[in-house]
């Protein structure tokens, strides 16, 4: 039985421990996409999870969907990121950055060249979106030509060469919760009839591409993958074939030799343990929402080799101290969730503080 407690290596990595910080956007880079000024700190507050998995950060201009979301692909970006993994390093932590294509999850008003979004089919995700206009329906997007598709696949990779240069550990590539490789993935967001929709083989083609282009880019000991099977974020239905699908998807990014890949896992658990199976090298678990109580138990069942953990770090950056130690946690603030400067971002109290200040 392994203990979510000791150490592990992972690609070029040694880990104290199996906790990782899970992505989570929070919308505070500057207007070019550069993290903000206090991106540094936050992700350095949270260091002693040991492996940090950034916020969703665009690999182009068309990949951003969201407000003040950051990017990787500019010079600004580069030194941005570079503060951030720098401050990460010191606190000697690992910095894995998060490349999110929105796909049709954007509007035209939060994006640096406001043109329409490009997903696999021209289907709008049937949502309304934040912009600084206030909440407006995503419009429907274009669907993309072979040569953006191209391009795109390029951008990806182009983007992990400028994290590497940025001195991230890594770059984590979004496959989850709706965005445009999951888009692709699922027949409700992608009718094409080339190679690259239809059978399993062709909805899985894109994401493959992409992780084997980012591989080739960076080392494939510096990529992981998020995959979200049986999410419906973003208007996705994944069909009747989903998990014929991931079981055909997981083999053949394993063919890759990732560094990790990391599963949101909802509710199939014969799923979970097939691309267990199936998968050779690390593999992440996060579960949505999961009580307190479940921490440790897929390492310890050998489900998982690192445990990821999202709201719960956001509003705990002392996290493992607090769960080593028993100890009560802060709760997430979702009024700061997204937007704004240090409230709900890098003044989340730390146990130490909280004990000083009861003392005083
Ligand atoms: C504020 C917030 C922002 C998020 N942003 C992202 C993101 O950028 N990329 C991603 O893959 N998941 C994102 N997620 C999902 C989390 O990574 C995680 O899967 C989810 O919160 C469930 O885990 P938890 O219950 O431990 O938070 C976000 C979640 C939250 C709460």
């Amino acid at each position: 039985m392994t203990d979510i407690w000791s150490p592990l290596t992972l690609g070029t990595m040694h880990l104290p421990h199996r906790f990782a910080m899970a992505p989570m956007t929070r919308s505070r880079a500057m207007a070019d996409g550069t993290p903000g000024d206090l991106a540094a700190e936050y992700y350095a507050q949270r260091a002693g999870l040991g492996l940090l998995i950034t916020e969703g950060t665009q690999p182009s201009d068309d990949g951003q969907g969201y407000t003040l979301t950051p990017g990787i692909y500019t010079d600004a970006h580069v030194i941005g990121w570079r503060r951030v993994a720098d401050a990460v390093h010191a606190k000697g932590a690992h910095l894995f950055i998060q490349l999110m294509h929105v796909g049709r999850i954007s509007h035209p008003e939060n994006t640096p060249h406001h043109r329409q979004a490009l997903a696999p089919s021209a289907i709008a995700a049937g949502q309304a979106m934040f912009t600084m206009g206030g909440m407006k329906p995503m419009p429907e997007p274009r669907e993309m030509t072979q040569a953006d598709i191209d391009d795109t696949i390029a951008d990806f990779a182009f983007a992990a060469r400028r994290a590497v240069e940025a001195g991230a550990d890594g770059v984590e590539i979004h496959g989850a919760n709706g965005y445009l490789l999951h888009q692709f993935l699922a027949p409700s967001a992608n009718r094409r009839t080339d190679v690259w929709g239809g059978s399993i083989e062709n909805r899985a083609r894109f994401t493959v591409a992409v992780a084997q282009a980012v591989a080739q880019a960076i080392g494939p000991e510096r990529t992981g993958i998020r995959l979200s099977p049986g999410a419906p974020q973003g208007g996705i239905d994944e069909g009747a074939d989903a998990g014929e699908l991931y079981r055909h998807l997981v083999g053949e990014l394993d063919r890759l030799g990732l560094a990790y890949l990391h599963l949101v896992q909802r509710d199939d658990e014969a799923l979970l343990r097939d691309i267990r199976q199936i998968w050779s090298s690390a593999l992440i678990v996060n579960r949505a929402g999961g009580p307190r109580e479940r921490i440790g138990q897929d390492v310890a069942a050998g489900l998982a080799d690192i445990e990821a953990f999202g709201a719960m770090v956001l509003a705990n950056p002392d996290f493992i101290e607090r769960i080593r130690s028993d100890a009560a946690l802060n709760l997430p603030d979702r009024a700061t969730f997204f937007g704004g400067g240090a409230a709900g971002y890098t003044d989340y109290p730390r146990l130490d503080a909280a004990r000083t200040a009861q003392a005083d």
